[in-house]
């Protein structure tokens, strides 16, 4: 009954990493293993909501022609280079769906987030990884291994390494015509962006969310960046309601709101820089990040990421082990900037930690 794809993908058990290894629900519970704000939403969007509330007796707009164009505004290209998904997972499936054929090969730079592959052999496609090496984005590499792939994902930054291809090596790579699908889902801490440049080129689509610095990873919302024709491809194949009535609405509020978004990146940024500080101080080696979280080797603390991640667990703070990511080994963890408060309860657990071994 089931596909052969789907078999042996549940065989050899391939499928999204969870972060919810613990029950994170109880008041004071500190979540750092998710990549979310902690801040949340703009107020306004939650008044938003509740307006929206009364209407959802009736389907969303299809077309989304509002949100396209705010987020054409905000990005800086025409609405017709927008497309809108249930999250930016969504995007990341349609894709696969729209440009694979069967036995075609994606390239995965590693470690990265799940969705991309597993999105590649859902719809039949075969990924080529290829290991950064000490987790840099070598660019004759990444080249020679474009060469014999469909498609390529590439974060930047990337979850979890914090860190992107450069800008010079992402055109290098652009110039082979290959299909590049790089996920900006953190753009807003990191501040570059090849959005705009998309909008002109044939072959690249790039991937944003509201999840992150918005604050509304609840609502699934994310949206693609392309020149027409490719997003008309991934319009004409998602689902016609697939942004619902109460995202669309808490999307367009997000928007904006410029004033709170901005507050957000200030606050992240600063917690990036305090945490990193007191994590070098501690004696672990933290990955440069220009995202809202931080990629870390534990193993100078004399425990490897499971275990410090138990640890901390203990004390009600969340973090993300990574070796079940491919490609990031048994020492890393991945632990989302918090609130001020939160963060500094991470480091008062950690300093008990050391001072302890
Ligand atoms: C790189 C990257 N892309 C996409 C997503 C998912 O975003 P969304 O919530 O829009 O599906 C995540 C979430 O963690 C992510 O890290």
């Amino acid at each position: 009954m089931i596909s052969k794809r789907v078999s042996e993908m549940m065989r050899s058990k391939v499928s999204y990493p969870l972060a919810r290894r613990y029950d994170v629900r109880a008041r004071g519970d500190i979540n750092l293993a998710s990549n979310e704000n902690p801040f949340g939403p703009s107020p306004r969007v939650v008044q938003a909501l509740r307006r929206e509330v009364a209407r959802v007796g009736s389907y969303p707009d299809p077309r989304a022609p509002e949100l396209k164009r705010a987020i054409g505004d905000y990005v800086g290209v025409k609405a017709e280079c927008v497309a809108i998904g249930n999250g930016s997972d969504e995007l990341v499936d349609l894709a696969c769906k729209a440009f694979l054929n069967p036995g075609e090969r994606v390239l995965i730079p590693l470690p990265t987030f799940a969705m991309y592959e597993l999105a590649c052999r859902v719809n039949g496609g075969v990924p080529r990884f290829l290991e950064l090496p000490n987790f840099e984005w070598r660019v004759e590499e990444l080249k020679r291994a474009l060469t014999d792939v469909k498609l390529a994902f590439m974060g930047r930054p990337n979850n979890p390494t914090g860190d992107g291809i450069s800008l010079n090596g992402l055109r290098e790579l652009l110039a082979g015509g290959k299909l590049l699908i790089v996920d900006e889902a953190y753009v807003e801490f990191a501040g570059y962006s090849v959005a705009r440049l998309a909008s002109r080129l044939e072959n690249l689509l790039v991937l944003r969310t509201f999840s992150k610095a918005f604050g509304l990873a609840g609502l699934r919302v994310g949206y693609a960046i392309g020149n027409p024709e490719l997003i008309g491809v991934l319009e004409s194949i998602r689902a016609p309601f697939n942004v619902n009535r109460l995202a669309q609405a808490g999307a367009i509020t997000a928007l904006e709101d410029q004033r709170y978004l901005r507050k957000v990146v200030n606050m992240v940024g600063q917690g990036r820089t305090y945490i990193r500080r007191e994590l070098l101080k501690l004696g672990m080696r933290v990955l440069p990040s220009d995202a809202n979280f931080l990629m870390v080797d534990v193993s100078p603390l004399g425990l490897d990421a499971p275990e410090f991640c138990d640890f901390l667990a203990k004390g009600k703070i969340f973090a993300r082990e990574l070796s079940s990511f491919r490609g990031a080994g048994p020492n890393y963890v991945r632990i989302s900037v918090g609130s001020p408060w939160q963060n500094k309860r991470l480091i008062g657990e950690l300093k008990k930690l050391k001072e302890g071994s």
